[in-house]
């Protein structure tokens, strides 16, 4: 019987996997032994990290700061699950307490979110600032990200704000960001397991030589890539989570509002992409490790042009190709997109 691995939805998500699990998983699965360490480099929503968690010590990394509360939350976690009884103590007594924190309603409002959208994120955020234990506080970002997520004002991304006249916008403006966020918390499926796990947030190419990570590394048998494939830039789509999770008052340029300090990455440049492939490929043969490549055949490399590069390092190199549809984040859905996972063994 085919096996269905665990999944956890946390938002719409570019590249997100958790529609492909049930494929790329197992063939994951069978390239390593139980208890083998895995690590997810470019690790995103975790729904692979997730769904191996059962099986294996996770490793997980991403550059956005708002992937690694999602991996803290979903994959390091092994012991905190919350409730009714949390919230009613860690959160509802302190929202209308909040008197300081004012950043999205003076940055964001009637943009992404309306004034009183904008007032409930502030407020939560406020009441999650409360609270000490790390886990709690990622579990509970989780469940702010899945809720402004829900509650956008754009195409399931946050490039660019709705229009005024769309026809949407009346709709997601009732959205309540404490309904989403208090149904996203209660929802609390978070699978705990028996291995250590990490979750890390730094550009995969310093985790490579980061002397305080190195150690985590050790004992890698598979690392798993799944890179951006195309010139989008994560940062300027998720730009608000990452605000909302470092509260920081960035400074905001574009009509889309994105704070000038975000990350970019060279996968997005068709001149340094098949580097930046060269680069992991090398490194993880360096440590021992196995690897697989998810990309899209509609990426910025072929698929031929990445099984020539993992050649180099690997003996043995395959290529498994899926087949399915994918949301252009609020364009409607392109049908028959054929992804790719390459991997490579010795
Ligand atoms: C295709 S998404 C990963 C999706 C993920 N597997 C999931 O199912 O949610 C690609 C991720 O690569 C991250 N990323 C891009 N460049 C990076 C870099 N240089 N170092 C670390 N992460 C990077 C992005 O932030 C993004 O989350």
């Amino acid at each position: 019987m085919k096996k269905e691995y665990p999944k956890t939805y946390i938002m719409r998500y570019m590249g997100s996997k958790i529609k492909l699990l049930d494929r790329i998983a197992p063939i994951l699965e069978r390239m390593v032994s139980k208890g083998d360490k895995i690590l997810d480099l470019m690790a995103g929503t975790h729904s692979i990290g997730y769904a191996l968690k059962p099986n294996h010590p996770i490793i997980g990394n991403d550059v956005q700061e708002y992937s690694k509360v999602i991996g803290i939350a979903r994959i390091e976690n092994n012991k905190v699950r919350l409730s009714a009884e949390d919230l009613e103590r860690d959160i509802y007594p302190h929202l209308s307490k909040n008197k300081t924190y004012k950043l999205f309603q003076k940055y964001y409002t009637d943009t992404y979110f309306t004034k009183e959208q904008c007032v409930e994120i502030d407020n939560v955020r406020f009441a999650i600032d409360k609270v000490k234990d790390t886990k709690k506080k990622a579990i509970y970002l989780t469940a702010l990200i899945y809720a402004m997520g829900h509650c956008q004002s754009s195409p399931g991304h946050f490039a660019q704000y709705m229009p005024k006249d769309h026809p949407r916008l009346k709709t997601l403006r009732k959205l309540s960001i404490l309904d989403a966020f208090t149904k996203k918390l209660l929802e609390n499926h978070i699978l705990f397991s028996n291995f250590q796990n990490k979750v890390v947030s730094m550009d995969y190419r310093n985790l490579f030589t980061d002397k305080n990570i190195k150690k985590y590394l050790r004992g890698v048998k598979l690392v798993y890539i799944d890179p951006p494939y195309s010139p989008a830039q994560y940062s300027r789509f998720y730009h608000l989570l990452e605000t909302a999770v470092k509260y920081d008052y960035p400074k905001l340029s574009h009509k889309g509002l994105y704070r000038q300090d975000r990350f970019q990455s060279d996968f997005c440049y068709p001149s340094k992409v098949s580097g930046e492939f060269d680069f992991i490929v090398s490194h993880a043969s360096n440590i021992g490790a196995k690897v697989a490549i998810s990309y899209s055949e509609s990426g910025l490399i072929t698929s031929t042009e990445l099984k020539a590069i993992c050649k180099k390092y690997f003996k043995k190199v395959r290529v498994y190709y899926f087949k399915h549809s994918h949301s252009m984040q609020g364009r409607g859905t392109i049908k028959n997109i054929r992804e790719v996972l390459v991997t490579g063994e010795n």
